[in-house]
């Protein structure tokens, strides 16, 4: 970053950074349930960018829509708001979730994060293997070197419960068949997800609220990205591992800059500095309301972070659709 280049002021910045989630979580609404994932992400893609831009920034995406040979759209290293502003690094899913949008199942979101320029991991599209808890226990306590059964029994032992008490988070797909039976081998339950690892990892961060204490498995790498600086924010520690299959993915993560393929990143590794993350319902689901459509109104229910301060606001926002007279 130029040493004379505008602060980053996370606060400011922050209430901007809702509006696009918002934008984007409305104009995917009208597909929800309609059956078309590209056209719900292509809604919510072409609103997350017309509202980025005009905010005063100089933003570069580092995990979007994909190379700028796949996406037209909000691609990795497209700039985006007015130019004028702080250089920033920009994470988003426009849609995170496009068949729990297209099926009209629960915890579809719109995501978006923004740190100063160079803190983001640029995580390339390959899986990351996951691992997160939440607040209050001490650094490390469980970590991807564990095999999963003992995860659970160190976890329940910092907790003082049994494993039985233990709730996992998975994603429910065939290569995690024997995760799931590893960890159920422990007597710990699992809430099987069917996509949407973002908020499965948040959800580790209000136990007391969502029932879950662990989130495990493996899941895009640049969700994880986006996962990391939503715990960072709302405290609760968080790991990942880049996985590949093949070459064409150990070439993209050479491409990302990345050397050292096994590394364990920790979440403060992924999101090296102070962070924002915004969250706009657009199904509900155990973080948010989805979006409401009701005559004259969309109504929208939005979580916005600041890592600095670790505030965490839900905000209702409730926009008329046509100009009401008074
Ligand atoms: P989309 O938003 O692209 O639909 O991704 C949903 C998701 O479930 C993510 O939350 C998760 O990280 C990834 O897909 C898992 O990938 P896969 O479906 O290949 O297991």
């Amino acid at each position: 970053m130029s040493p004379t280049a505008p602060q980053f002021h996370d606060r400011m910045l922050s209430l901007g950074l809702a509006r696009v989630s918002e934008a984007a979580a409305q104009a995917s609404a009208r597909l929800i349930g309609r059956g078309d994932e590209k056209a719900a992400d292509q809604a919510a893609v072409n609103a997350m960018r017309d509202q980025l831009n005009m905010l005063d920034i100089k933003g570069v995406v580092v995990i979007g829509e994909g190379e700028r040979d796949e996406a037209p759209m909000l691609y990795i290293g497209e700039e985006v708001g007015s130019g004028e502003g702080p250089e920033v690094d920009i994470a988003l899913d426009p849609l995170e979730g496009t068949t729990l949008t297209a099926k009209d199942m629960p915890n579809a979101l719109t995501v978006i994060a923004m740190a100063p320029r160079g803190t983001l991991l640029h995580a390339p599209d390959v899986y990351m293997d996951k691992l997160a808890i939440g607040p209050g226990f001490h650094r490390d306590v469980v970590s991807l070197d564990m095999p999963p059964a003992e995860r659970v029994h160190v976890l329940a032992a910092a907790k003082g419960c049994d494993a039985s008490d233990i709730t996992v988070c998975i994603l429910e797909r065939p290569r995690h068949e024997d995760l799931i039976a590893e960890v159920r081998s422990t007597g710990a339950s699992i809430r099987l997800i069917t996509d949407g690892d973002v908020a499965g990892v948040i959800h580790c961060a209000e136990s007391e609220i969502t029932g879950i204490d662990m989130y495990m498995g493996s899941g895009g790498a640049p969700e994880g990205v986006l996962a990391a600086s939503a715990l960072k924010c709302m405290g609760g520690q968080m790991w990942g591992r880049l996985m590949f299959r093949n070459e064409d993915e150990r070439g993209r993560a050479a491409k990302a800059g990345i050397t050292d393929l096994d590394r364990v990143y920790s979440r403060d590794e992924m999101v090296t500095a102070e962070v924002i993350f915004a969250a706009t319902g657009v199904t509900t689901g155990s973080i948010v309301q989805g979006v409401k459509r009701e005559p004259g109104f969309i109504t929208t229910e939005t979580i916005l972070m600041r890592s600095k301060t670790g505030s965490v606001r839900r905000m209702i926002y409730r926009n008329p659709v046509k100009r009401v007279q008074d």
